[in-house]
C-alpha cells in the first residue's frame, strides 16, 4: 500500500455512519413512511413549524426551525417541481450557497439556471459517460472488492469498505484531479459532505475546496485535460461561457449532489437485496432485471427525500392556498411511496413490480444532472459485487449490530455487515 492509499484507508477506517447524524433531528428516524402515509391521507398539504437541527439550550431556544408547507403526494410534488415560476429555488440558494458558493446551479432560476445548465451540461454528454464506466467506475469498484477480497476471511463492511468510498473517487477522477491530491481531497470532501453534523469542518472544506479547484482551473487553462475541469473552463455556448465563480460552485456542489446521493442509494439497494434473499437469487438469475431493480430501489429508499422552493405567487394545492413567499417543502420520498401510484404495496421493496417512473431524481428544469452516472454507478458497483462477492448475505454473527436504513431528510444504512463465499 502507498503511503496515500493507507492515509485514505485510515479516514475510512474510522468511518462512522451513525455519527453522521449527530445534532441534526432530521436524521433521528428508523421508518418515516407510516407517518408520511399518514399525513398524504390526512393533511397533504400543511404548514408546519419543523426542527432541523437542535441546538444545545434545553429549552430549545438555539434550535434552528423552518416554517414551510409541506407536501406530500405524488401530483402535488409533481405539480411543484415542474412550475419552476411560481415554485422558485430561491430558498435552496439561501440554504446553499454559503457552503457552495452563490451560483450553486440547484439554487438558480431562469433564464440563469437554463444558461448555467446548458453549459455544465456539455461535460456530461453521454461520450463522457462511456468513458467513464469502462476507465473509471469499474477499475474504481475492482479495486475496492480487490481489497476486500484480499482480506481472505470472506467478510466486509460494505458501507465503510465499499458504498461510501466509491462515489467520491468517481467524482474525483472525472473532475481529473491528480491521484497525489487524493487524500486531501477525500478529506475535504467527508468534511463538506458531512457539514450538517459538523458546519465548521463544512465551512472549512468549502473554503479550501474553493481555492484547490482555483488552482486546477488555471493549469486547465494552460493546459486542458481530458476531464470535466477543462470542459468547464473551456465551454462556450453562443459566445456564453461559465466563469470562475461558476464553476466552483459547480464542483462543490458535485460532492453533496453526486458522491453522497450516490453512496447513499447503492447502500439502500445493497440493503434491499440482502433483507429480501429471494430478491437478490432472482437478481443473479437474470440480469436483465438490473435496470428495474435499481430504480425499484431508488423510489423504494430514496437516498434524499426532500427538496425545497418558495411560492412566487399565490397558488392552491390540495385545497389549501400556499400564499406568496411561502416556503415550500416537496417530499420526494412520501411522493415515491403515494399508494394512488404504487398501490397498496408501495411500502415494499419489489424488484418484480410493473414499472412506473418515480419522482426521486425530482422532476422539471432541476431534474437531476447526474441521472445516468448515477445509474451506471450503482450498475457497476452491483454487476461487480454479486459477480466477485458469491452467496453474499447479511453477517448473521454481525446482526446484533441491527444494520438498518436510517435517516428523515438522507437516508441509508447504518452498515451492511455481509459475509461471502471466499
Ligand atoms: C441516486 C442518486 C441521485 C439522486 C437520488 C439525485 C437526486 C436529485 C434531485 C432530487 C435533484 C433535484 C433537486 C431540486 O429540484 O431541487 C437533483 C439535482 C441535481 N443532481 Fe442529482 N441525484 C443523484 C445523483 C447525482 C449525481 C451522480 C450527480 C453528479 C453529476 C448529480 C448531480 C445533480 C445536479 C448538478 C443537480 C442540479 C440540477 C439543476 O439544478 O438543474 N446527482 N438530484
Amino acid at each position: 500500500m502507498t503511503a496515500d492509499e493507507a492515509a485514505i484507508a485510515e479516514l475510512y477506517d474510522n468511518f462512522d455512519a451513525g455519527a453522521m447524524f449527530a445534532g441534526s433531528v432530521a436524521g433521528d428516524v428508523r421508518n418515516p413512511y407510516p407517518e408520511l402515509a399518514r399525513r398524504r391521507r390526512e393533511s397533504p398539504v400543511e404548514k408546519r413549524t419543523q426542527t432541523l437541527f437542535k441546538g444545545d439550550a434545553a429549552d430549545g431556544s438555539g434550535d434552528v426551525t423552518q416554517e414551510a408547507y409541506f407536501v406530500y403526494t405524488y401530483d402535488d410534488v409533481n405539480t411543484i417541481m415542474r412550475d419552476n415560476e411560481s415554485f422558485t429555488s430561491e430558498a435552496v440558494r439561501e440554504l446553499m450557497g454559503m457552503v457552495m458558493g452563490p451560483y450553486v446551479m440547484v439554487g438558480l432560476d431562469e433564464p440563469e439556471h437554463k444558461r448555467h445548465r446548458n453549459l455544465v451540461a456539455q461535460a456530461f454528454r453521454q461520450r463522457a459517460l462511456q468513458r467513464w464506466d469502462s476507465e473509471l467506475v469499474l477499475p474504481i469498484a475492482n479495486e475496492l472488492i480487490d481489497r476486500i477480497v484480499a482480506r481472505r476471511d470472506g467478510k466486509a463492511e460494505l458501507v465503510r469498505d465499499f458504498t461510501y468510498r466509491l462515489p467520491v473517487q468517481v467524482i474525483a477522477g472525472i473532475l481529473g484531479l491528480p491521484p497525489a491530491d487524493y487524500p486531501k481531497f477525500h478529506q475535504w470532501a467527508l468534511d463538506l459532505i458531512n457539514v450538517t453534523s459538523d458546519p465548521e469542518a463544512g465551512l472549512a472544506a468549502s473554503a479550501s475546496l474553493a481555492g484547490y479547484f482555483s488552482e486546477i482551473c488555471a493549469l486547465r487553462r494552460r493546459e486542458p485535460q481530458d476531464d470535466v475541469i477543462s470542459d468547464l473552463v473551456n465551454v462556450e455556448i453562443d459566445g456564453e461561457t461559465l466563469d470562475e465563480e461558476e464553476i466552483l460552485s459547480f464542483c462543490r456542489l458535485l460532492l453533496p449532489a453526486g458522491a453522497e446521493t450516490t453512496y447513499r442509494a447503492t447502500g439502500n439497494f445493497l440493503y434491499g437485496l440482502l433483507s429480501n434473499p429471494d430478491q437478490m437469487a432472482a437478481l443473479k438469475a437474470d440480469p436483465a432485471l438490473m435496470t428495474g431493480a435499481i430504480e425499484e430501489s431508488i423510489r423504494w429508499e430514496p437516498p434524499l427525500l426532500i427538496v425545497s422552493r418558495r411560492a412566487s405567487r399565490d397558488v392552491e394545492l390540495s385545497g389549501v392556498t400556499i400564499p406568496a413567499g411561502a416556503d415550500v417543502v416537496p417530499n420526494t420520498g412520501s411522493a415515491c411511496h403515494d399508494e394512488t401510484r404504487w398501490g397498496d404495496t408501495s411500502e415494499d421493496f419489489d424488484i418484480l413490480r410493473t414499472p412506473q417512473p418515480h419522482i426521486a431524481f425530482g422532476a422539471g428544469p432541476h431534474m437531476c444532472l447526474g441521472i445516468h452516472l448515477a445509474r451506471m454507478e450503482m450498475r457497476a458497483s452491483m454487476d461487480q459485487l454479486l459477480t466477485r462477492l458469491p452467496n453474499l448475505r447479511f453477517d448473521p454473527d454481525r446482526l446484533d449490530t441491527d444494520p438498518h436504513i436510517h435517516g428523515e431528510t438522507f437516508r441509508s444504512p447504518t452498515g451492511l455487515p455481509v459475509v461471502f463465499d471466499a
